[in-house]
């Protein structure tokens, strides 16, 4: 038996890092997942794998796309349990907050806080029709600790950290648990193209002293999405290797 057993579940920027390896271990855990990406990659990134995947093209940051997508779970399975709000994108290089430029700073704000919440508000229209859910949002360290150069990012993963709480508070009666999975650093295509050096850096910046596989995140996810995690809503939890602790 699987801990996710005929649970179906959408989630977001699927084609790679945590929502890759979420889709992955929730398809193992029996679960039926609708796998969405704006990249294209997607519709043949799980093909032949033997998973139960539906993949669909969807850009989080497109209403109407949004909307197709939950279709795609109502008309396949009549319903949904649950949402990896996970899709997002990261600054393309630091600025201090004089220097930012406004087209980067609504580029993040557009996919990582409004897209957040259009896939969150389409999402819970059907679960409100399912009798329940789970949503879980990726969030970050960044929502709880400054990294300079970062303030658009952090502020907008501090804006999931609340979107969570709140919307946890709204939806508690209607049997919908709403948390938040907050990694530190991890190794995912964020952090291709790092010289060896920036790695170890980031590395020592750990009191574990290793970069976190997105395997890790995959497995809080999954304790949250199933029903093991029942008495749970509204938390943002850290998963950090120790960082915030220092
Ligand atoms: N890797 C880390 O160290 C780290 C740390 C903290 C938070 N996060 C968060 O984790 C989440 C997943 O990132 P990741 O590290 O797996 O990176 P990733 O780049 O491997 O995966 C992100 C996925 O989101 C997709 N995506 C981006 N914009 C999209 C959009 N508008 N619509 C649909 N899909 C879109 C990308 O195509 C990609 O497949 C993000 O929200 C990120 O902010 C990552």
């Amino acid at each position: 038996m699987g801990r996710l057993d005929n649970k179906v579940c959408i989630i977001t920027g699927a084609n790679s890092g945590f929502g890759e390896e979420m889709t992955r271990l929730f398809a193992k855990e029996g679960a039926h997942i609708i796998a969405a990406d704006y990249n294209p990659e997607i519709l043949t990134k799980y093909k032949g794998s033997g998973l139960d995947v539906t993949p669909v093209v969807c850009d989080v940051t497109k209403e109407d796309q949004v909307k197709k997508m939950v279709k795609v779970a109502k008309d396949k399975f009549g319903r949904l349990d649950v949402l990896c709000n996970n899709a997002g994108i990261n600054n393309k290089k630091p600025y201090r907050v004089h220097e930012y430029p406004v087209e980067e700073w609504d580029m993040l704000y557009n996919v990582l806080v409004r897209g957040a919440f259009l896939v969150m508000k389409e999402s819970i229209k059907l679960m409100l029709k399912s009798g329940g859910g789970s949503v879980i949002n990726t969030g970050s360290i960044g929502g709880f600790r400054a990294t300079v150069g970062s303030t658009a990012y952090c502020s907008a993963k501090g804006a999931i950290r609340m979107m969570t709480t709140n919307a946890a508070a709204e939806y508690v009666k209607d049997n919908i648990r709403i948390n938040s999975v907050c990694p530190g650093i991890f190794n995912t295509a964020i952090l291709k193209g790092l010289q060896p050096d920036v790695l170890e850096f980031l590395a020592n910046q750990v009191p574990m002293g290793y970069i976190g596989n997105p395997i890790d995140m995959a497995y809080l996810s999954l304790f949250l999405a199933s029903d093991e995690s029942k008495y749970i809503t509204g938390q943002s939890i850290l998963i950090d290797g120790g960082r915030s602790c220092m």
